[in-house]
């Protein structure tokens, strides 16, 4: 596979590279995140010891398209690859984004996450054993997927310390779609990551000890636990955000703009029984599969979590942080990606709002420069 992913950055520096200035983490980097209902692009440089944001641009698909740009009924994207690569051309040009490596973040529901174990090795031995043994735990066979894999327990070359793996596999086809819209958008793929791994880095910061991370976008809704830094599980779930505005439309006889806005503003907040009933009905559902993860996280590795985090448009629900607070009996967060970039400060309140949403491309923009 021409595609690199980012752990063999991190990883195996020295290994992978047919380009050798690859060896060398580039300043800028964008990431692109192919949503359902928009594609968000966030260039960051290096800046001194830190990063800053460049630009960033959002083109939602119902401005180009009576479509969404993804339709996971169908298995993957709705649209062409050509509308694709020309909305990606069109909201870098608005940015007036002019860096050309990019690294586009692959949907939970494109890639196979998982977990295991491996006997004590060397370090030099692991990357064979990896993809040895990584035909048990994934549903596609190995030459038909590309891996990604992180070390995330236990020290190679102690005889004693078992190693735990976390791994990814992404279908090659997908990633195959993937460099077809970056050739068409004229960019340059320069890697591409699951997106859990691009919103991990980008929202758990050092010493925040053990987080459950949960992104509710669109389409699907993706639980993860991060554990001192390292992404342990990660779930794909079918809980759709836009279900919530199908749901207030029909039991108020509304449209779906009236709908959004009504669900935007208002939320489980609202003083309307029936907004704030529906919105209720179908938040509970998540919240015991949350419940779910964590009390099998702890089953698993006898650990509470220390925090939730919410991300993704539809954390911004109003009341869905306190609810969540109240029924989990935890500290729940919305962190802000951008908090520890650069930025002119008169964008704080615009960054504020839009943040949610930019987690998974600022993620993956930052892997690219080493971070
Ligand atoms: N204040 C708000 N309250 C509730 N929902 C909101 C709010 N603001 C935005 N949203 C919702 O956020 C969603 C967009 O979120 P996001 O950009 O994370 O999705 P996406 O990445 O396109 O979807 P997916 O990740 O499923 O492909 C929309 O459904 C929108 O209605
Ligand atoms: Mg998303």
């Amino acid at each position: 596979m021409a595609a690199n992913f980012l752990s063999d950055f991190n990883i195996n520096k020295f290994n992978i590279f047919s380009n050798p200035l690859k060896m060398f983490f580039p300043k800028k980097m964008v990431g692109i995140d192919i949503g359902t209902s928009s594609i968000k692009v966030v260039e960051i440089s290096r800046w001194g010891q830190g990063e800053a944001l460049e630009n960033y641009g959002e083109i939602k698909s119902l401005s180009l398209y009576k479509e969404p740009f993804i339709n996971m009924q169908k298995g993957g994207y709705l649209l062409s690859n050509y509308f694709i690569s020309r909305a990606i051309r069109a909201v870098l040009d608005e940015a007036k984004i002019k860096t050309k490596s990019v690294i586009f973040s692959i949907p939970d529901f494109s890639t196979f996450c998982t977990s295991f174990e491996l006997p004590p090795m060397e370090a030099r031995e692991l990357k064979e054993a990896v993809y040895y043994n990584a035909s048990q735990y994934i549903p596609l066979p190995v030459n038909e997927a590309t891996l990604d894999w992180k070390l995330i327990g236990g020290t190679p070359g102690d005889k004693q310390s078992a190693l735990k793996i976390f791994l990814v596999a992404i279908p090659n086809q997908i990633i195959q779609d993937y460099q077809k819209i970056a050739q068409m958008a004229g960019v340059e793929l320069y890697a591409v990551e699951a997106e859990a791994m691009g919103l991990s880095r980008a929202l758990v910061k050092e010493n925040k000890g053990c987080i459950c991370l949960v992104d509710i976008g669109v389409q699907s809704t993706t639980i993860n636990i991060i554990d001192n830094k390292n992404l342990k599980n990660s779930y794909s779930i079918d809980f759709a955000g836009s279900q919530l505005n199908y749901s207030i439309a029909s039991a108020l006889g509304l449209g779906h703009l009236q709908a959004e806005e009504l669900k935007n503003s208002e939320g489980l907040t609202s003083t309307k029984e029936e907004v704030s009933k529906t919105l209720y009905m179908l938040i509970d559902p998540l919240i015991i599969k949350v419940k779910k993860v964590l009390s099998d996280f702890y089953l698993q590795e006898g650990k509470e979590v220390d925090a939730i985090y919410l991300t993704g448009g539809t954390s911004s629900l109003p009341g869905l942080k306190e609810y969540f607070s109240e029924v989990l009996k935890k500290k729940v967060e919305i962190p802000n990606c951008f908090s520890d970039l650069l930025y002119p400060p008169i964008l704080e309140e615009t960054i504020e709002k839009i943040a949610p949403s930019f987690s998974v491309a600022t993620g993956v923009a930052r892997g690219g420069l080493g971070t």
